[in-house]
């Protein structure tokens, strides 16, 4: 079977990790999310105090950028790769919603961009890679054979999150989550640098109604007919 690229891009909280490691899982593909890549980035620029509710000294972030070292490393228990930042686990750390609040301001900054896209080019160049995020058809793979744009309305999307974050014991307001989601989508449509926009051959799939297998089963339908 032909190994291809699949890049599944979209809007906050619509389900693209647990479609894009389904169908890593079942095609034995290597899974990567670039949101948590993202993440990180605010995680360290949080801790640091680089930024905050007042401020935001990205000059002092972009200096840094050398010295961030972000990996995947499988995690043989949980199935999928978890983040590591300058070679510590955080992947309970950038989930939270403190992260969430800052981690778009910190992906406007196109130095940040240009190094994790480097980073994300590499380690697709032998394909047989799912990849989710923003700009992953358009500017991280425009060349995929495979695109897949997600949507749902905002408090689908919202309902969600919340319902994770509340399994993991976070005390949050469905309201503070639908704020955020909501925020994210506007930055991360209007920012300068690779806005999140559908790809011209990108397939969009609206999953409002669509539960995981029904949509699992969507793409890979469009998967065999490339492969
Ligand atoms: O996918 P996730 O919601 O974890 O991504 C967190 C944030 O990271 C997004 O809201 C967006 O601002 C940023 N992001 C991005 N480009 C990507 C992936 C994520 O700008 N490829």
């Amino acid at each position: 079977m032909k190994k291809i690229t699949i890049a599944i891009d979209g809007f906050s909280s619509t389900g693209k990790s647990t479609l894009a490691k389904q169908l890593a899982n079942h095609l034995e593909y290597v899974y990567v999310d670039t949101g948590a890549m993202y993440r990180a980035v605010a995680l360290l620029a949080m801790q640091n105090g680089y930024i905050n509710a007042e401020s935001f000294d990205t000059q002092t972030l972009i200096n840094s950028l050398p010295n961030i070292k972000l990996q995947f490393k499988f995690n043989p228990d949980l199935g999928f790769a978890e983040m590591y930042l300058n070679d510590v686990n955080v992947e309970t750390e950038i989930r939270t919603i403190e992260v969430s609040s800052f981690v778009s301001k910190v992906a406007e900054v196109s130095e940040v961009r240009t190094k994790l896209v480097e980073q994300q080019k590499e380690m697709g160049k032998d394909k047989a890679i799912v990849m989710d995020g923003r700009d992953i058809g358009t500017v991280v793979f425009p060349d995929a054979e495979l695109k897949i744009f997600m949507t749902a309305s905002a408090s689908t999307r919202a309902q969600r999150r919340y319902d994770e974050l509340v399994k993991k014991g976070d005390a949050v307001t469905f309201d503070e989550v639908l704020a955020n989601v909501e925020e994210r989508d506007y930055i991360d449509t209007h920012r300068k640098d690779s806005p999140l926009v559908m790809a011209e051959d990108a397939i969009e799939i609206d999953n409002s109604h669509l539960n995981r297998e029904e949509q699992f089963d969507v793409v890979l339908q469009l998967v065999n007919e490339i492969t």
